[in-house]
């Protein structure tokens, strides 16, 4: 048998079976969470993209659902976010009922084959029954392709000061908002990212969204995933802080900030409508990398979502940044824990936590296996520096086995290490440095090894999500 459910994570979302990409119209409605994502359900590559669907009470253990939305007579059906309009501005539903609205770009495959420019536009669908049936709009598509390539993403929100519709779209290595009354008819309102951000490759799944920080000033962030030329060489997702008046967003400085410093956290968005008394904001990113995504060893599953991270603005030395925090919901799958005291730990599960609560210098953490597989994590410093060149399988892609180095922080103290079947994600204070980092070891990684820095750490095994685990 070809390797494949061995790496299929305990507890991150996975398609069943075949491809998945972006993590796309993530919105909550009723007291479910929903997950649409890119999807090609007839090969484990990228194809004709449809979105998949899944559903959550926690953002933790997830119901896959049929396919959401199929590929039709005017293209592939590629990212894009989804809204409730609960002012029912589209006369989709009611007030009473109000419709649950995607908003995707088209993809005209046979048109960029032939040659055309303008092969992407933007679209709408809604759904009245918490988006298990679908009807696409008859007039679709909604913003015609002004003569860009790349013109895609759009990730909506109701702006209310302004009683209007915001759209962030990726156009080539900028971001337009435009504006709607009822999501139907849109007007450029204005264009981001001249001389400013970094650049290299195209800029993809753009958000825009207010964020608060813990004395109640509200800041605007603007979330955009650029590919290639990120910190590690392929997809990575850049953010800006800054404030946002209903047409014009202005960054508060020029600074180049990642919101993970891993190779494996890309195209990742915040949910909608989470409800008021709730007030987070709410991030799923794609655990892979365009450089090696379609290569990886898993059959015939590919890919995984990352752990939802609560997202907080913060400051350090006068400087806002954004925080990524592992949800609270993951406590529903915290076994219990325990103290290791010693330099040499086995584990007895292949997906666990490792967690330090102290002010500590120039760790190292070698997750390893009796094969000889070894996952390095170790901070000099301030930087954290991972190593997954004999982590395992790395044969399929030359910049797979790579050795990865983050910005670098004033001090560390406190440490979060999610390890899974074949991912880390390491959280530094609280999530102020963050990297995600997928691994394909020949068996589990259960022995852990720290340094003298280390005299001791949390360990918590995890149970899995799925029942037929
Ligand atoms: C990002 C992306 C998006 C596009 C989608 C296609 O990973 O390239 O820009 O909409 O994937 O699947």
């Amino acid at each position: 048998k070809k390797s494949g459910e061995q790496y299929r994570p305990a507890y991150h979302f996975t398609p069943e079976k075949n491809w998945m990409n972006d993590p796309n119209g993530l919105v909550y409605f009723e007291g479910e969470y929903h997950l649409f994502y890119q999807y090609y359900p007839d090969d484990n590559i990228w194809g004709p993209m449809h979105w998949g669907h899944a559903i959550s009470k926690d953002m933790v253990h997830w119901k896959r659902l049929p396919i959401a939305l199929f590929p039709d007579k005017l293209g592939y059906i590629f990212s894009g976010s989804a809204v409730i309009d609960w002012n029912n501005t589209t006369g989709f539903g009611t007030k009473e009922k109000p419709a649950m609205v995607a908003i995707y770009t088209y993809h005209d495959m046979a048109g960029e084959k032939s040659g055309k420019i303008k092969y992407q536009t933007q679209a709408i669908a809604y759904s009245l029954d918490k988006g298990r049936t679908w009807v696409k709009y008859e007039k679709n598509p909604v913003l015609e392709n002004p003569g860009i390539k790349d013109f895609r993403d759009p990730k909506v929100f109701w702006h209310q000061e302004s009683n209007k519709w915001i759209m962030s779209l990726a156009v080539h290595d900028q971001i337009n908002f435009y504006s709607s009354k009822n999501l139907k008819e849109w007007v450029l309102e204005s264009e981001f990212g001249k001389n400013i951000g970094s650049h290299g490759g195209i800029w993809e799944c753009p958000d825009l969204f207010p964020i608060k920080d813990s004395y109640g000033n509200t800041k605007w962030v603007l979330l955009v995933s650029l590919n290639p030329n990120g910190p590690q060489g392929g997809s990575a997702t850049q953010y800006f802080i800054g404030d946002f008046n209903g047409s014009v967003f202005t960054s508060d400085d020029t600074k180049i900030r990642w919101l993970d410093y891993g190779a494996d956290n890309y195209a990742g968005v915040t949910f909608s409508d989470i409800p008021k008394d709730d007030g987070r904001r709410i991030l799923i990113g794609w655990m892979s990398n365009w450089q090696y995504s379609q290569a990886v060893p898993t059959y015939s599953w590919r890919s995984a979502m990352t752990l939802p991270r609560e997202l907080l603005l913060s400051k350090n030395n006068n400087e806002y940044y954004i925080q990524s925090k592992p949800i609270d919901e993951i406590k529903n799958i915290l076994t219990k824990s325990e103290l290791i005291t010693s330099k040499i730990h086995t584990v007895k599960t292949s997906s666990y936590l490792i967690e330090i609560n102290k002010e500590i210098q120039d760790f190292k953490i070698n997750l390893q296996n009796s094969t000889g597989d070894i996952f390095k994590i170790e901070t000099k410093n301030g930087i954290l520096i991972t190593d997954r060149t004999k982590t395992g399988d790395n044969s399929f892609s030359e910049e797979f086995g790579a050795v990865h180095k983050s910005m670098e922080l004033e001090k560390i103290f406190n440490v979060k290490i999610f390890v899974d079947n074949s991912s880390v994600e390491i959280f530094l204070n609280n999530g102020e440095l963050v990297m995600t980092e997928l691994i394909f070891p020949t068996n589990p990684l259960t022995e852990i090894y720290v340094n003298e820095a280390i005299k001791d750490y949390k360990l918590t095994p995890i149970k899995p999500i799925w029942k037929t685990n």
